[in-house]
């Protein structure tokens, strides 16, 4: 019997600023990544993605600027290298008012605000999306960030990482535990909005944190929003085994991605669920066009336009190394650092079957940052990210853009149909909520996943 096509997965990968991932290119006439200061490309944006079915759009965020590379910003304040950048947050309910399917995964930092303040905003996010929001739980990993926000330092990398923990600990309790399923009554004829007897405070008093409070939100149609995390260190995939519904990895080749994608699904045996629990999407840039010949022309042009001080200004941050005391032939070799390690670790540790000199890695974020880049007509595309599943066991794609709207209009228009003619992208929508559509499970967390052990007990049963 021939075996199922396998489901190929999108989310779009952006954030709300001008350059993400690919530097100088929005000074082409025809690009409108300087449109993101208007409702109206987020509007259409999120219409585009939702017409081409995909999972959602996922919207990183960072606390702080770039300004490792030459020991300042101003690299990346000339190149707009992720600065400047709007808060995510307030995007979502625009894009949820214009949409009915489309999911919204959403970059925010435990590092600065106490969970009590965080879960309050995520719900109401998903009350007002009704239930399509994603939280992309990242630690933070630039000093600027610390220093903007009053701290001293950024605080020790694992640290981060077991803070987080018990963060999540706190959230859990507040979604899961805090209000029981019966509370809210909303009842009329007898005046009762909510029980008083089936609304729990919660008491917490841990290493990190402590609260003593009820929850302020009513429950939402997730509770706990679909839970995403992208560190990929060796304590950053513990976490993600954990707690991660979704996770995000980022490795610039396919051997690499390979060994990232086994280390996840061990470490998720190890955290007691099963392999394939969570969903694994990895970081990935496609420019597809009606012809190869176009697609290839377009790829030049970007590689001509491509910004290699704005790339640099990334990578500097994201690996805590700044590149200008590199010179460009110098060979990456990892180190640990308080920034991100697994940023350095994909261009050095993670595939031994390469190296990467400074000036190939700047080249390759340049576009794309740590994704792959597939380039194409709509067949060979699709040949090419079919391959990348079988070959890695990924589950599908957060692709990153190189020109506003245009990259996701092409995936869209060209590489969609051609996806669903293979039988390998679905056709519409599975119904519920973003947990529902994508683990098919409910639209709560389940047991054995940590959260679901906070559940306040179900009276009716
Ligand atoms: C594909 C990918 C996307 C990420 N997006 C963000 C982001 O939007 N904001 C952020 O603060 N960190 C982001 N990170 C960083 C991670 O959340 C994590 O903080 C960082 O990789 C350091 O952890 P690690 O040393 O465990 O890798 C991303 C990482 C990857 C691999």
């Amino acid at each position: 019997m021939p075996r199922p096509v396998r489901q190929i997965r999108f989310n779009a990968f952006m954030m709300n600023c001008v350059v993400h991932l690919a530097p100088g290119q929005w000074t082409a006439p025809e690009d409108n990544s300087v449109g993101y200061l208007d409702p109206d490309y987020w509007v259409a944006l999120a219409r585009k993605l939702e017409e081409g079915l995909f999972d959602s759009l996922f919207l990183g965020d960072i606390t702080g600027v770039y300004d490792v590379f030459g020991d300042g910003p101003d690299a990346a304040l000339r190149t707009a290298a992720q600065v400047p950048m709007n808060d995510p947050v307030p995007l979502i309910p625009l894009m949820a008012h214009a949409t009915r399917h489309l999911g919204f995964g959403v970059t925010v930092s435990v590092a600065y605000e106490p969970p009590y303040l965080l879960a309050r905003r995520l719900t109401t996010l998903d009350h007002l999306s009704g239930g399509r929001v994603a939280w992309n739980v990242v630690t933070s990993y630039l000093e600027s960030g610390a220093r903007s926000l009053g701290q001293r330092e950024l605080r020790a990398h694992d640290e981060r990482y077991d803070r987080a923990d018990e963060y999540l600990e706190v959230c859990y309790k507040l979604w899961e535990g805090s209000w029981e399923d019966g509370a809210v009554q909303r009842d009329r004829a007898s005046g009762v909005y909510a029980d008083p007897a089936r609304v729990h405070a919660v008491r917490h008093e841990g290493r990190y944190f402590s609260l003593d409070g009820i929850f302020q939100c009513e429950p939402s149609a997730q509770r706990t929003p679909l839970l995403f995390q992208a560190g990929g260190s060796a304590r950053g995939t513990r976490f993600a085994a954990r707690h991660a519904e979704c996770i995000f990895v980022g490795a610039p080749t396919r051997n690499g991605l390979r060994r990232s994608v086994q280390a996840l699904r061990d470490a998720l045996a190890e955290a007691g669920r099963a392999p394939d629990s969570a969903l694994l999407f990895a970081m990935f840039t496609v420019i597809v066009d009606e012809t190869a010949e176009k697609a290839q022309a377009r790829y030049a042009a970007y590689r001509e336009r491509a910004s290699y001080d704005g790339a640099l200004a990334l990578l500097s941050g994201w690996t805590g190394i700044d590149l200008s005391r590199y010179a460009p032939d110098d060979t990456l070799e990892y180190v640990d650092t308080k920034a991100g390690q697994s940023a350095l670790a994909s261009f050095s540790k993670l595939d031994p079957q390469r190296t990467w000199t400074v000036r190939d890695a700047v080249e390759f974020v340049a576009i794309g940052g740590r994704g792959p880049v597939v380039v194409g007509d709509p067949v060979q595309v699709a040949d090419e990210l079919q391959a990348w599943m079988e070959d890695t066991g990924i589950d599908g794609f957060n692709l990153a853009w190189v020109e506003s709207p245009r990259t996701f209009h092409d995936v869209v228009d060209f590489l969609v149909p051609e996806l669903q003619r293979r039988g390998a992208y679905k056709t519409a929508y599975a119904p519920g909520t973003l947990r529902d559509k994508l683990l098919g499970n409910g639209p709560r967390l389940q047991p054995p996943h940590v959260g679901a052990g906070f559940r306040a007990p179900d009276r009716d049963g």
